[in-house]
């Protein structure tokens, strides 16, 4: 059900959960300090305990309160990338961060949501823990109408329109003196360099780490089985996930995720166009992995992997 930005506030404060835009896809929110709302937002997305959630505030220096000490470079990346799609894995303020919320970890994820109407409302409740607000496990909801279909007609939805980014933010993660990427988002690598000096790396993560612990779930998937670039597997196919400039054969149904030359519409549509693929109800689609791996690009594959991954990993 669409809410009106007073109504969600009123809801958030009376212990419950709200639908959100951000600029990257919507959240599941609940006020920081509801452990009740919380609770329900790990159910309602049916959402593994051990995977936490991350904290959005609505101003940096929020992040005093909640963290409990800060990587060099931290206020350097906030001052530049926030408010936007960055996260940063932080060492947490037990006293004020609920062990629930970091599934037990002595670090807890911050970023600060670039969304006019979700900046609004962390102005009354300075803290929101909100993970994407999709089935777990399903392409994150990039419309209010995608919260609606996974989450059911009920959840109260703040209607921001479709979400300006469309990919989840970059998570950063200091290791060993260095920042990693934990998971690759909005935010290419080489944004990074001219304040870090280097290139983060993506951190190579064991199946036993705990570190991440959402990066081991097959994630951003449809309905449908995705091949990926095989061409002698292209009959196989009830269609094509494709480019404008691809050629593709003229008995397939082509899905276009946009062109070559504009990753950021791709990015912007890409879990839209996913999601179509089960409206249509398609069993078997071919994707034309055609493009570049650098920059938004880079995201863009390693999102078709995981969501080709047939093999559900609880680890
Ligand atoms: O763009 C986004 O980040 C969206 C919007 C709503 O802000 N949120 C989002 O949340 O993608 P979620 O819960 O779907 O993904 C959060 C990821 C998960 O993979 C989780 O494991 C990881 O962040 N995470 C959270 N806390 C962590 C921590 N303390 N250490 C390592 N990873 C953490
Ligand atoms: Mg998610």
């Amino acid at each position: 059900m669409l809410v009106t930005l007073k109504h969600a506030i009123t809801l958030l404060k009376a212990q419950e959960v709200v639908a959100l835009p951000t600029e990257t896809v919507y959240g599941l929110a609940a006020a920081l300090h509801s452990l009740k709302a919380v609770k329900r937002v790990f159910q309602i997305k049916k959402r593994p305990l051990k995977n936490p959630l991350i904290i959005h505030l609505g101003k940096k220096a929020s992040l005093l309160d909640y963290a409990s000490s800060y990587p060099p470079e931290t206020f350097n990346l906030i001052e530049v990338f926030w408010p936007g799609p960055l996260t940063l894995i932080l060492p947490a303020n037990p006293s004020k961060i609920d062990s629930s919320i970091r599934s037990g970890l002595e670090t807890a994820a911050f970023r600060m949501p670039d969304h006019p109407l979700t900046l609004a409302i962390l102005e009354e409740i300075p803290a929101l823990v909100m993970p994407s607000a999709n089935l777990s496990g399903k392409p994150s909801p990039t419309k209010a109408e995608h919260v609606l279909k996974d989450l059911g007609e009920n959840i109260p939805v703040v209607n921001g329109g479709m979400c300006k980014k469309g990919l989840e933010s970059t998570i950063l993660s200091h290791i060993d003196n260095k920042w990693w990427i934990l998971r690759l988002g909005s935010l290419p690598a080489s944004v990074f360099k001219p304040i870090l000096g280097y290139e983060p790396k993506v951190f190579a993560l064991q199946s036993s780490d705990p570190m991440c612990p959402g990066q081991y779930l097959r994630h951003y998937a449809p309905e449908a089985k995705l091949i990926l670039g095989d061409a002698n597997r292209l009959e196989e196919a009830d269609a094509i996930l494709g480019f404008y400039e691809g050629s593709y054969p003229a008995n397939k149904k082509v899905y276009y995720l946009g062109s070559l030359e504009t990753p950021e519409e791709v990015a912007h549509h890409f879990y839209d166009v996913l999601r179509q693929l089960d409206v249509f109800q398609l069993k078997t689609v071919f994707v034309d992995v055609n493009f570049p791996r650098e920059g938004i690009w880079q995201t863009i594959w390693e999102r078709l992997v995981r969501a080709s991954n047939n093999i559900i990993s609880e680890k």
